[in-house]
């Protein structure tokens, strides 16, 4: 059985992509089976069309409530049965009712080692606190932000001329090979999860 999974994006999908080509590859063991975006006109999205993915679009200012919103972004996932739901570079946070039917099959990225820096700035908070090692979180989504257990972390060097963008570029490439491995490995393998500690396979 090959895992089914429905990316979220928000921006430049460079994730997805590589989730993408990942899955071509008949050993990956999952497929990419939908996205879903929280704007239109982003280049996630031209990506998924490219690929010939279906595509949905859920913007939080055309529901009355946050909760209907939350309701309706799960309500796609699990038109599309998604098995893992994974949120690459997807900038709002799912609420309740979304974890109620994805909590613990639900996986976020993050461009810092966490728990250091988390939140929408994490390059550039890692940055100007002066760390000399970043890096890259796969994680389980929980309700805070960016706060869920720890699946995968690959570390990044922080070089002295390093800016925001230059540091980013550079974490991103290491992102992109880590969600790869990550959610391979867990569409193959299985996890668990007990308390903060993630393991795959058995
Ligand atoms: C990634 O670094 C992700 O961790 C952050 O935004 C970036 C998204 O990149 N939240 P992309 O859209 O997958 O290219």
């Amino acid at each position: 059985m090959r895992a089914r999974l429905v990316v979220l994006v928000s921006g430049e999908g460079t994730n997805l992509q590589a989730l993408i080509d990942a899955c071509a590859d008949k050993r990956y063991g999952a497929d990419v089976v939908a996205v879903g975006a929280d704007r239109d006109g982003i280049a996630g999205l031209a990506r998924a069309a490219r690929a010939g993915l279906p595509t949905f679009i859920h913007r939080v200012k055309e529901y009355s409530s946050r909760a209907d919103w939350d309701t309706a972004l799960a309500n796609s996932c699990a038109a599309y049965q998604a098995d893992l739901v994974i949120l690459a570079g997807f900038m709002k946070l799912v609420g309740p009712r979304f974890l109620d039917r994805f909590g613990g099959r639900c996986l976020n990225t993050h461009p810092a080692l966490l728990p250091s820096f988390p939140g929408m700035h994490g390059v550039r908070d890692a940055l100007s606190y002066g760390v000399k090692v970043t890096g890259c979180t796969v994680l389980i989504v929980d309700p805070g932000i960016d706060a869920g257990p720890v699946v995968a972390q690959c570390p990044v060097l922080v070089q002295d001329d390093d800016d925001e963008a230059a540091l980013h570029e550079r974490i991103k490439v290491a992102e992109r090979a880590l969600l790869v491995e990550t959610v391979g490995r867990m569409a193959r393998e299985g996890w668990s999860v007990h308390g903060r500690k993630v393991r795959i396979g058995s």
